[in-house]
């Protein structure tokens, strides 16, 4: 089966009328490209038709005012979008003379226009053979070949990239590009797919192996995560109070201070009322010296980092704690920062 073919002549049969496919002006499919980046066919069109009646030409485009543009551009959002398309515009006169480029190497230079779009618009308006990668593209290809690197690590980004100028169809770039993205957009949906019907199903690997609502497969992008560790810095008879860490966390097994951790700063009169503070110094301990919040970068982590000085022991152990000689204290594995802050203190 010739998947390009395939999909260009189900793109024939049920393409959407849309205005933007009606001509291969650069200008006028640059505009619906900017446009329709994060944004629906039908929230997009009105703007589309809007900016097409208010401005022409990219000569008319170049000569609004950012003001004017922002205006039009109201309620549509992401609004870098507009102020690039305007960079833009008075760019394409001063180095183009109004002429909007169609090479994918001269738009790839323009400002708001990255390889996406800089293929849609040199294959649609000049056929030049570069694929398109969107989110549609993606979707295609990963349940037709059955892949499941996730099209958001640098692997699969650059592996989807190589299929689809892979399967490309070099004598007619422009529609088996429109094909591809139209056929992700309408039958090979993210939900509820129209598999029953699929002109490509025999062939498809994720039909074939029950593996498409799996993919493609996406990776979540981790939330740095903000800790804040209170340590106590515990002193008798010149040896120190330290705690072993878990093996379960960040610096596994490594040492260093008693600590109670939150999702936020602790100040030193909400600490006293912590359960898990009364419970193992007791209610009338004393608060020493509070050292400034150190910040420390991990790679998914914010750490915030204080000491904050007990001037009695603890009434109950914990078992990872344990007293060790402040001479003694250069043997324990310590985690940089911990080691940074007892140094200052502590001068070891
Ligand atoms: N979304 C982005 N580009 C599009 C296009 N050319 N046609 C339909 N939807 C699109």
């Amino acid at each position: 089966m010739d998947l390009s073919n395939e999909l260009i002549n189900w793109y024939l049969k049920n393409k959407r009328k849309l205005p933007w496919r009606d001509t291969d002006n650069p200008y006028i499919i640059w505009l619906s490209e900017i446009i329709l980046q994060q944004t629906r066919v039908e929230q997009g069109l009105p703007y589309f038709n809007k900016f097409l009646d208010n401005y022409p030409t990219v000569t008319d485009f170049a000569n609004a005012t950012e003001d004017d543009i922002l205006k039009l551009w109201q309620g549509l959002g992401y609004y870098s979008r507009g102020r690039n398309m305007l960079k833009t515009a008075k760019e394409v006169m001063e180095h183009y003379g109004g002429a909007f480029p169609v090479h994918y190497d001269e738009l790839i230079k323009l400002k708001g226009i990255g390889e996406y779009t800089a293929a849609a618009i040199s294959s649609f308006a000049a056929n030049e053979a570069k694929a398109v990668v969107d989110g549609n593209v993606y979707r295609v290809l990963a349940r037709f070949y059955g892949i499941d690197e996730p099209i958001n690590s640098t692997k699969g980004k650059k592996l989807f990239q190589n299929l689809a100028n892979d399967v490309l169809n070099q004598q007619h770039s422009g529609l088996h590009n429109q094909a591809m993205m139209e056929f992700g957009a309408l039958h090979c949906k993210a939900q509820k797919p129209l598999c029953a019907t699929c002109p490509i199903g025999l062939s498809c690997q994720a039909l074939k192996n029950n593996t498409i609502t799996s993919l493609p497969v996406k990776l979540k992008k981790l939330k740095i995560k903000e800790r804040f560790f209170t340590y106590f810095l515990i002193i008798e008879n010149d040896r120190i109070l330290m705690n072993k860490r878990s093996d379960r966390d960040i610096w596994a097994n490594m040492f260093d201070l008693p600590l109670i951790e939150s999702p936020n700063e602790l100040w030193a009169d909400e600490l006293l009322i912590l359960p898990e503070f009364k419970q193992y110094f007791g209610e009338h301990i004393k608060i020493g010296k509070t050292g400034t919040m150190q910040k420390h970068i991990l790679t998914h982590q914010r750490l915030f980092v204080k000491i904050i000085q007990l001037k009695s022991i603890p009434i109950v152990m914990k078992k990872d704690w344990f007293f060790v000689p402040i001479s003694n204290l250069q043997e324990l594995a310590l985690p940089k920062i911990v080691d940074l802050l007892l140094r200052q203190i502590l001068a070891f």
